[in-house]
């Protein structure tokens, strides 16, 4: 059961209306299987309009990374199948799309773990990530990049292996920017952050989205953080959407809050094993 908060309409309904365009992002019911055998997707659904950031949240295993690859068609690299559904960007059908087509169509992943290349400094790390502009008549705008992490144009010569976890971070998201995409997929950006970071972090991903209106997936196991730079969340368990809304009624939520934000009424009982069991209870109530 999806349990839809309060009464702004969902986004999928408001894509039926005729006058709309498509939203830039629409996931319709999609199973993901592993080894064509390990079912990690059960007929999840999710929009993201045009301009917004969407977050996604759910604990450990939910299947949000999963999620993601399945949009940028990373899936097949690790035995992954889309055995149904559908996956449209800007109403148009994506799920059979080589990834590098798709980053140059301005959808840009970046993936959990901060992958930069090591070896290379700050600026080349950027400029080959500028190859997303191949063929776009456009040049990798440096200068743009330093703006929102001036951290990265101090470091622009340094080997990017001896960059902080914060600022490889910010580079992993600088070099999906200077592609000039339109969506852009993040898989967890504050893992394994301080949170002083992490906030820092928070702040450049919502100006980049104000400013260049590039529309953003925000998956996150740290939900405040992620609410409260969102217009929208959607909550995974077990491979689905159990609740959406927009993110100032999941705040609101006294069971999102108990449950996901860990806050609220009950939620220092939660902390306690002996309540294990009630929680449960709740939570199955929940899905
Ligand atoms: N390549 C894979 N092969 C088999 N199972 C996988 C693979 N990748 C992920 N899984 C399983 O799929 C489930 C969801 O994983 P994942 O999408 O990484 O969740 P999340 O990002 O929400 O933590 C987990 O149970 C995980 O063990
Ligand atoms: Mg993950």
């Amino acid at each position: 059961m999806i349990v839809s908060l309060g009464e702004g309409v969902p986004p999928v309904q408001a894509q039926a209306a005729e006058s709309m365009p498509p939203p830039i992002l629409a996931i319709e019911n999609i199973e993901v299987v592993y080894q064509h055998t390990v079912q990690v997707l059960r007929g999840l659904s999710l929009t993201v309009p045009s301009g917004q950031i969407v977050a996604l949240l759910g604990s450990n295993g939910a299947g949000k990374t999963t999620t993601l690859k399945a949009i940028s068609n990373l899936l097949p690299l690790e035995v992954g199948q889309l055995r149904a559904g559908a996956i449209r960007y800007f109403g148009e059908r994506i799920d059979a799309v080589a990834p590098h087509l798709l980053a140059r169509q301005g959808i840009a992943h970046v993936r959990e773990g901060r992958h930069v290349f090591e070896d290379l400094t700050v600026e080349e790390n950027l400029i080959v990530a500028g190859n997303a502009l191949h063929g776009r008549g456009e040049k990798p705008d440096l200068a743009m990049i330093y703006e929102y992490f001036p951290r990265l144009k101090d470091r622009r010569t340094q080997r990017s292996g001896y960059l902080s976890g914060g600022e490889q971070q910010m580079l992993a998201i600088g070099r999906a920017l200077i592609g000039k995409p339109k969506l852009m997929l993040l898989d967890e950006p504050s893992l394994g952050l301080a949170p002083l970071v992490v906030q820092d972090i928070f702040k450049i991903i919502e100006r980049i989205n104000r400013e260049q209106g590039v529309a953003m997936l925000l998956v996150e196991q740290n939900a405040m953080a992620a609410i409260d730079i969102a217009h929208y969340g959607y909550i995974m368990e077990s491979g689905k959407i159990v609740i959406d809304g927009t993110t100032e009624k999941l705040g609101q939520d006294a069971d999102v809050k108990r449950f996901y934000l860990g806050y609220g009424e009950g939620a220092e009982e939660l902390a306690s094993f002996r309540h294990v069991k009630h929680y449960k209870r709740r939570k199955r109530w929940l899905s």
